[in-house]
Formats: structure tokens, C-alpha cells, sequence
């Protein structure tokens, strides 16, 4: 006798431990989830599982009404249906903030039987969710007289916190999605805002930057044979200033452009671009003997008009920076790497740079060399940066100081073909 008693002992904890086993899991899986009908499909089945139940649902308080949300059951409760929290047991539950145990469901007062007769129900127990204020519930059925223990009430209502703790969650969670999906709208409009400002900023500050220049060759003329050194010197000044600031406009408008413009894709060859850009190289500087490789074909999608505008800063760059290398060298091409690393690149063998500098240059009037050794605006590498990032690319830069720089960069993925 004493032996059956020990072996029934056995048994029971052996289910409880299982019981546990299965509530940390469900609290596992409850903290990855990220929706309340997935924290539903986590509850139903874990519910079922620790009371060892014929079935489970979960209920959510809405107003004042009981909204069975959610159930896993050997054959169908009362899913999608709404009750008034004062007939029915979920409401109990939730009004009363504690659980409640019903061995036989028709000997109760507090059950509506007839919602019960049409389903398996002979006994449940029912916990709520959260014991403050208490925003649902969660209920186990059985299609035979069973009395749930304390222990199997106690984890059910472990799960049931867990739950309230993880509806908060997803309650937060989506809060933020929220406002990134609002921040995100509204920096939107400020860029499209900014964008269409600076473009008319450098547009208007073209007309008095003509005056200034203008009105500087007239009073040379004017007072031209009569002006003393100095005086020649300021008007010098003068005229370089206005000229930087030509450039700096016509620099920041062709940034403006390139990211107000339409992006058109189509097949285009870089190398053919990036012929197009040395031959106006040379023409602009045929003293300089600078040795050029560009490939046969470089075909990638894109758009022309905006590679062009990469190409040529780059070049130009490469150009500009090798201006004072003793064997000038410049390389197009394309680099074969592992998955997500090939890239088209542009090498030279100029001045260099601080390699730990590399990702200032794409910020627009960053200039690591002074206008003195280099002239320049500083804004090219930020237009580059804006059209690769349209493409759907990156663009990254090597260099070592005195052996010159190399611009990788990628085309959302493409590997030239051909
Ligand atoms: N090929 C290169 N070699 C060395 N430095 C470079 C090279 N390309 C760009 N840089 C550095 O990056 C800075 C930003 O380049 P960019 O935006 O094109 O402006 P800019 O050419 O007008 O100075 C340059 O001032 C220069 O310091
Ligand atoms: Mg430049």
C-alpha cells in the first residue's frame, strides 16, 4: 500500500516537473515574439500542455466584454466570440482579479450552461492575465470531472504573467515602430526640403557672385593703370574668391541634382564613361603624361547620366592627386572578392591619405589637403556618395599616405557582365 502511494508521488511530480519544463519554454518563446497573435499561439498550445487539458483559450478583455481571441482544443470552444464580463467565467476571473477552479461545470452558478452544453466542457480553471487590473485570461477545459491542482493552477498562472509582461512588450515594440516609421516620413520631408533649399540658395547666390566678379574686372579697367601694387593684389584676391565660389556653387548644385534627379536605369558601360572623362582630362591638361588603364567593357545597370558624374569625380580625383607623383598611374576596374565584397574600383598612385581618415571624405567641404597643395571643394565624394547609395551600392576608400588612394565601390551587387 505504502509502495502505490510512493509510485503515485512519483507520478505527480514527475508531471509537475514537465509542467515546469513547459512554462520555461513557453517564457522562452515569449520573449522572441513580437505580435499578440503570436503571443496567442504561444499561450493556447503551452496552456493546454501544463494542465494537461483537452483545451486552452485565450481571452482578452475588450470594453466590457470577454473576447475569446484565441484557442487550441479537441474540437471547437467559442473562438471569435464576445460575452459580458458579468455572465461568464472569464469576466469573473478578470473582475475579481484571481483564478477560479470549477471540477464540475454545471454545479456552478457562476456558469452560463448553456454556452457549455454544445462543447466538451465538464470542468475547467481559469487564470487571469495580470493581477493588477487584469486585461484577460486564460482558461483550461476538460472533457472529464478533473480537479486542477494548485501546483498546475500556480504555473498556469506563471504563464499568465509572462503573458501580460510580453503583451507590454509588443505594446512598446510596435509604439516604436511606429514613431521610427513617423521619424522616418518627416526626415524624408526635411531632406526633400533641404535638398530643394540648397538648390535654390546656390542658384540665387549665382546672380550677386556674377555682380561681385563683374564689378572687379570693371574697376580694374577703370582705375587698371593707376592701381598700386597692393591694389592689385586685392583685386586679385578678389577675382580668386569669387572663382572659388563659382565653383563651390556649381559644386553643390550638381549634389542638389544628383539627388532630385530621376533615377533611370539601363545597360552602361563604365569603361566607355570612364573613356569619355580621360579624354577631356587630357584635353584640359595635354602637358601631363599620366598613363590611363580602362578596360575593354565594364557593363553594369545604371544610370548614365549619374555614373558620368561618379566617374568623373573620381577620375578627376585621381587626376587631381597624382598631379604631383613622378610616374603618374590611374586604374578602372573591377576586383573579384568573396560574395559581397567584389567591387568596381578606381586606383591611383598619388599624394594619398590618412587611411583612418577614409570615411570623412564623403562628408560635403571635408578636404583632407589644403587649397593650397590641392584646389577643391570638398563636396564631389559626397555627390559620388549619393548617387552610389541610389544605385543601391556602397563606396569605400584605401590609401596610404605618399603611395596614393583607391574608391571601391558597388552597384546594388551587379557584377559586370561580359
Ligand atoms: N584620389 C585621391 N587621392 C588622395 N586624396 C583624395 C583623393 N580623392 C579624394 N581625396 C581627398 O578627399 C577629399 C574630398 O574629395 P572631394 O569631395 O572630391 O573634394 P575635392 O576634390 O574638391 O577636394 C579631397 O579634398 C582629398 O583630400
Ligand atoms: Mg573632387
Amino acid at each position: 500500500m505504502e509502495s502505490e502511494e510512493r509510485i503515485a508521488e512519483v507520478i505527480t511530480l514527475r508531471r509537475i516537473l514537465r509542467a515546469q519544463a513547459r512554462v520555461v519554454t513557453a517564457v522562452q518563446e515569449l520573449s522572441l515574439v513580437r505580435s499578440l497573435p503570436a503571443i496567442q499561439e504561444v499561450v493556447r498550445r503551452a496552456a493546454r500542455d501544463i494542465a494537461g487539458a483537452d483545451g486552452a483559450t485565450f481571452i482578452l478583455r475588450d470594453g466590457n466584454k470577454c473576447h475569446y481571441a484565441d484557442e487550441d482544443a479537441i474540437s471547437p470552444l467559442w473562438k471569435g466570440q464576445r460575452f459580458p464580463m458579468e455572465t461568464c467565467i472569464s469576466g469573473w476571473v478578470m473582475l475579481n482579479a484571481k483564478p477560479a477552479t470549477i471540477p464540475d461545470i454545471y454545479a456552478d452558478p457562476r456558469i452560463p450552461a448553456d454556452a457549455y452544453r454544445p462543447t466538451f466542457v465538464k470542468s475547467l480553471t481559469m487564470v487571469p492575465i495580470r493581477l493588477h487590473q487584469p486585461i484577460g485570461a486564460i482558461g483550461c477545459y476538460w472533457a472529464r470531472p478533473y480537479t486542477a491542482t494548485p501546483e498546475e493552477v500556480v504555473l498556469l498562472q506563471a504563464l499568465a504573467h509572462t503573458t501580460s509582461v510580453a503583451m507590454e512588450n509588443v505594446q512598446v515594440f510596435t509604439e516604436l515602430e511606429q514613431r521610427v516609421a513617423q521619424r522616418t516620413t518627416q526626415l524624408e520631408a526635411l531632406n526633400r526640403e533641404m535638398e530643394a533649399f540648397s538648390y535654390s540658395v546656390s542658384h540665387d547666390l549665382r546672380a550677386p557672385l556674377r555682380a561681385i566678379s563683374g564689378f572687379a574686372e570693371l574697376l580694374e579697367g577703370e582705375i587698371g593703370p593707376a592701381v598700386s601694387a597692393k591694389g592689385r593684389r586685392y583685386l586679385e584676391a578678389m577675382q580668386q574668391g569669387a572663382t572659388q565660389m563659382g565653383s563651390l556653387i556649381a559644386d553643390l548644385l550638381k549634389m542638389a541634382q544628383a539627388a532630385r534627379q530621376e533615377l533611370r536605369r539601363t545597360e552602361v558601360d563604365l569603361a566607355e564613361i570612364a573613356r569619355e572623362v580621360a579624354a577631356r582630362l587630357r584635353e584640359d591638361q595635354p602637358e601631363r603624361a599620366v598613363e590611363l588603364i580602362i578596360p575593354e567593357r565594364l557593363p553594369v545597370s545604371g544610370d548614365r547620366t549619374l555614373l558620368l558624374v561618379v566617374l568623373d569625380n573620381l577620375l578627376s580625383n585621381a587626376w587631381k592627386y597624382t598631379g604631383k607623383t613622378a610616374q603618374p598611374r590611374i586604374e578602372l576596374g573591377w576586383e573579384n572578392g568573396p560574395p559581397g565584397e567584389s567591387n568596381f574600383f578606381v586606383r591611383d598612385n598619388g599624394v594619398g591619405f590618412e587611411l583612418a581618415k577614409a570615411d570623412k571624405l564623403f562628408t560635403p567641404f571635408t578636404r583632407l589637403h589644403t587649397a593650397y597643395e590641392f584646389p577643391g571643394t570638398g563636396v564631389g565624394l559626397s555627390t559620388v556618395q549619393r548617387i552610389i547609395h541610389r544605385h543601391g551600392g556602397r563606396i569605400w576608400a584605401t590609401a596610404e599616405v605618399g603611395r596614393g588612394a583607391t574608391f571601391h565601390f558597388t552597384c546594388d551587387g551587379a557584377e559586370p557582365a561580359g
